[in-house]
């Protein structure tokens, strides 16, 4: 079976370097390395995800699994030239995203994709994957705040059925901006079951389509 270019996999601290360059690309308030170890160490009601590109060659970390490597992940993600699927698990990290269990509400606390990636679904494909874990514990609905001015990332939210449910004002310390909180309904009634398992399929297709064109899915 032809392998998938790309994969989400859960985050390690082998992945933080490239985790934290993206965010620096993302966010202008972003965590320092050090939470995202404390997050992966000591929080054991957090999930992190990360998103790879399988066509994307990178050395191998020098390190043994579970330790910072010693040399941080090539700055450049234009793919390599090599064929989809020769890379396995040392593939290069092209975004992250992560949620908080909270009793039974499932908190996104993040989500980011590399600049050079976006528009092609794969912000969806890690939404969709942060959905399928609150699945996975038993969360019952998902939350998130989001910059009054994200549309992009509103819209993304909205499509899976995320509503208004509040504003919390002047939350974002960097230009005191407004966040609006956005909840799901409960994810296990049928009408959000029906409508994540269309999603789902739709994008499965949409991601099958592009890697059937290569070329025109490498360059965004
Ligand atoms: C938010 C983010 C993860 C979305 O990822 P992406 O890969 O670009 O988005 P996708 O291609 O998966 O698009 C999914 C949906 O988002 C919305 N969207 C994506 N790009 C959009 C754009 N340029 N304009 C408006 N809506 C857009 C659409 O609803 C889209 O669905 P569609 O393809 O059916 O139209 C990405 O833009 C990002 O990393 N932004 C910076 C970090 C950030 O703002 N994170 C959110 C913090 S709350």
């Amino acid at each position: 079976m032809r392998r998938m270019r790309y994969v989400v996999e859960r985050m390690t601290l082998a992945d933080i370097p490239r985790v934290v360059e993206i965010e620096r690309l993302a966010y202008t308030t972003p965590w320092p390395p050090s939470a995202y170890r404390k997050e992966l160490q000591d929080n054991p009601l957090a999930h992190y995800i990360v998103l790879r590109d399988s066509t994307i060659q990178v050395p191998a970390p020098e390190a043994s699994a579970g330790s910072m490597p010693r040399r941080s992940f090539p700055l450049s993600l234009l793919p390599a030239r090599s064929a989809p699927g020769s890379s396995g698990p040392l593939a290069s990290t092209i975004g992250f995203a992560g949620l908080w269990l909270m009793v039974d509400e499932a908190h996104i606390t993040t989500i980011a994709l590399h600049p050079r990636y976006r528009g092609r679904g794969l912000g969806e494909l890690m939404l969709s994957s942060l959905i399928q874990i609150a699945y996975n514990i038993s969360a019952r609905s998902v939350t998130l705040e989001v910059r009054v001015t994200n549309h992009v990332a509103q819209n993304l939210y909205r499509k899976y059925g995320f509503q208004e449910a509040g504003v919390r004002r002047r939350y974002y310390s960097d230009n005191n901006e407004d966040a609006l909180i956005m909840w799901t309904e409960p994810i296990h009634s049928a009408p959000f079951i029906e409508r994540y398992e269309g999603l789902r399929a739709a994008l499965a297709d949409r991601l099958a389509a592009q890697e059937a064109q290569p070329d025109s899915a490498a360059h965004g």
